[in-house]
């Protein structure tokens, strides 16, 4: 089991520089499949979840090229089959996207259900809505769901009952070379919502109003090839923000988009660090105790549920009570790692109550997924002694280098790979 081992209470200071969005390259990857030509992807995070996508994408009969280690140059045009059959597509969320890509492309798709972080039930229904608006058959069997546009694909009106990232990009990937006009109503608004639509209109779509609650996709019949660069991560870079906070530090977060940041920022603020905006900066400062605050995830631009974990770790150890609402994902177990490291925390349903402590004490803790897997390291990184993270294959799933990334910024971190681990999916 291969874990890292951080030796707490090292101020963080210096830079560092963000990764690409995992949640913006998943779609994008599975959306060259709809190219005619070939495309160029570039500030690709080097991350597992990404390498499955790839690994996926030359399964369909892709020709993938790595022109380094964050660009990939890919020829859709050799794909001829509408099946995903690999099983590696159960193990992350981002592969149902192919569904609507190869919806897109051959008017049918088979593809395994999608997995993902553990969050309890995590329902795929207004994905289905939307293929079936579209003119699609939608079924599931052993596994596999399969839809069929027997008839083609036509634009149709679709209200999302909830605000759902992944269904507004599986509509805009379906719709995009769909007949006529596609409108989603209460659509995410999330930037990689925004991402997605940016790349395929570099290719010759029309989407318009992304970022809106309205999305508009007029159906076009052909997409060119294009040069793309994807968005910088929103979450990565609001977890190394959380770990300057954390630690006392002066960090400055490079390669960012401060906008996308505002909910992040102000919690900050509101515990007493200070954040200076560059351009594509943010520093963080924090030389003094942190106070109380309460969180409520919302859909963007409100407090992202993928931060939530990290904040709470933060709110641990600040002064006073602090409140944190959940109701997006059922995202707390971790709360049990963190209350072995001295944190007081009750939670509620969709509710954790915080009781900050003087300071948390290392222990040997989990990572029970992607941002849970961060919280932890955020943690161990305050404490005082040692904490072991172990199943850090969790946290590569999403995150670059962090231990590499830390270790820049001063930390006592390190990876301490077991001789019968399972060797990570590399990229290129
Ligand atoms: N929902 C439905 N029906 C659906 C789809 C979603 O009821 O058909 C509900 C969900 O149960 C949830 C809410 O809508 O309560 C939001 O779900 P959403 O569809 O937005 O989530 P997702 O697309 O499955 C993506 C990210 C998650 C992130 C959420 C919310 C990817 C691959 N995953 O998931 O990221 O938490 O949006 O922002 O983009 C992560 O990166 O660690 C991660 C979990």
């Amino acid at each position: 089991m291969d874990k890292y081992v951080i030796h707490g209470g090292h101020r963080l200071s210096g830079e560092v520089i963000i990764s690409g969005a995992k949640n913006a390259a998943l779609p994008i990857i599975a959306a060259t499949v709809l190219a005619d030509a070939p495309c160029r992807i570039e500030n690709l995070p080097d991350v597992s979840d990404v390498g499955v996508m790839i690994h996926l994408l030359q399964q369909l009969g892709a020709s993938v090229q790595f022109l380094d280690r964050h660009t990939i140059e890919v020829d859709p045009r050799t794909i001829d089959t509408d099946t995903v059959r690999d099983k590696s597509a159960q193990t992350i969320r981002g592969s149902y996207y192919f569904i609507g890509a190869l919806l897109g492309r051959f008017g049918s798709a088979v593809v395994p259900l999608p997995g993902g972080c553990n969050f309890g039930v995590r329902p795929i229904d207004q994905h289905l809505k939307a293929f079936a608006a579209l003119g699609g058959q939608c079924s599931m069997d052993e596994g596999l769901i399969t839809v069929k546009a027997e008839q083609g694909l036509y634009g149709a009106n679709i209200y999302m009952d909830v605000v759902t990232v992944g269904a507004t990009m599986n509509t805009i990937l379906t719709a995009v070379k769909a007949r006529g006009l596609t409108v989603i109503e209460n659509a995410a608004r999330e930037p990689h919502v925004v991402d997605l639509a940016n790349f395929l209109n570099t290719l010759g779509a029309d989407i318009r109003g992304a970022g809106t609650d309205t999305i508009r996709i007029h159906g076009v019949q052909r997409l060119r090839g294009a040069a793309y660069a994807i968005i910088p991560d929103q979450i990565e870079a609001g977890t190394y923000m959380v770990a300057a906070a954390a630690t006392g530090g002066d960090v400055t977060v490079k390669n960012v988009t401060p906008q996308h940041l505002d909910s992040i920022t102000a919690k900050l603020e509101e515990m007493g660090a200070v954040i200076e905006e560059g351009d594509d900066t943010v520093r963080v400062v924090c030389n003094h105790a942190l106070r109380r605050c309460n969180v409520r995830t919302m859909p963007h631009p409100g407090f992202p549920t993928d931060m939530q974990p990290q904040i709470t770790a933060l709110l641990s150890f600040a002064h006073g009570t602090s409140i944190i609402n959940d109701g997006i994902w059922d995202r707390f177990k971790y709360v049990d790692e963190l209350r072995r490291m001295g944190a007081q925390i009750t939670v509620n349903r969709d509710m954790a109550v915080v009781e900050g402590v003087d300071n948390l004490k290392g222990a040997e803790v989990r990572a029970l997924d992607l941002r849970a897997g961060a919280a932890m390291v955020i943690a161990g990184l305050a404490a005082t002694g040692v904490t072991q993270v172990e199943d850090v294959q969790y946290i590569e799933r999403g995150f670059e280098r962090i231990v590499e990334k830390l270790v820049g910024l001063g930390a006592d971190i390190y990876r301490s790979q077991s001789p019968d681990s399972a060797p990570l999916r590399k990229m290129g």
